[in-house]
């Protein structure tokens, strides 16, 4: 294996154990809230696939799991928070106690939207359960029930975060040297 990947990473934030540790902690909380019921994951492409395969496998309710893809862009003057589902949820969420998956919550633009479109679609309960908080950059007040971890001001990648869309799967979560423009 060429070591090439690493060149980027500047420290490492979270190893695979800690992520697995922290992983398990919060799955049981999650389970413990929604006892008695089913929860449907839904997972936002790509970012948190492999945080959501995580935390479900320690999952003790029944789970269902559907993914939904967005693509997020600026406009004509640059500012964020234009979000639009690319690819939608293959079924229904009505009636559904629905846990929104999401890798890292930013400006939490992308949130809003999400929470914003599922919400109008009559689920029984929404809560969101992100991997990553950077709550220093919130432009956007959004409601964010679980975490994994809260981390810094700094560009990272790896357990499903990724820079131009490689190192989504290393195990550790990485600052990275480049930093977002
Ligand atoms: P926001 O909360 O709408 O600003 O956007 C969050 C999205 O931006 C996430 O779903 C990620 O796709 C992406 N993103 C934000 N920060 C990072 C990072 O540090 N590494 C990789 N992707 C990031
Ligand atoms: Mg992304």
């Amino acid at each position: 294996m060429s070591g090439e990947p690493l060149a980027g990473v500047e420290r490492v934030l979270f190893t695979a154990e800690e992520i697995d540790a922290r992983i398990r902690a919060l799955a049981a909380e999650i389970s413990s809230d929604y006892r008695g019921k089913t929860i449907k994951l839904v997972g936002v492409l790509k970012g948190s696939v492999f945080f959501l395969t995580a935390l479900a496998r320690y999952l003790e309710p029944p789970v269902k799991i559907d993914f939904l893809g967005i693509s997020s862009f600026s406009n004509k003057s640059g500012a964020p928070g234009l979000v639009r589902i690319a690819k939608d949820l293959d079924e229904s969420i009505e009636g559904e106690d629905v846990l929104l998956v999401e890798d890292i919550v930013d400006t939490g633009f992308t949130l809003r939207y999400l929470l914003q479109t599922l919400a109008g679609r009559a689920p029984n309960s929404l809560a969101v359960c992100t991997f990553l908080d950077r709550n220093s950059r919130r432009i956007v007040q959004v409601p964010v029930d679980y975490r994994c971890f809260e981390i810094p001001d700094r560009f990272v990648v790896g357990f499903g975060l990724d820079y131009n869309q490689l190192h989504r799967n290393l195990g550790f979560v990485a600052v990275w040297k480049h930093e977002k423009s």
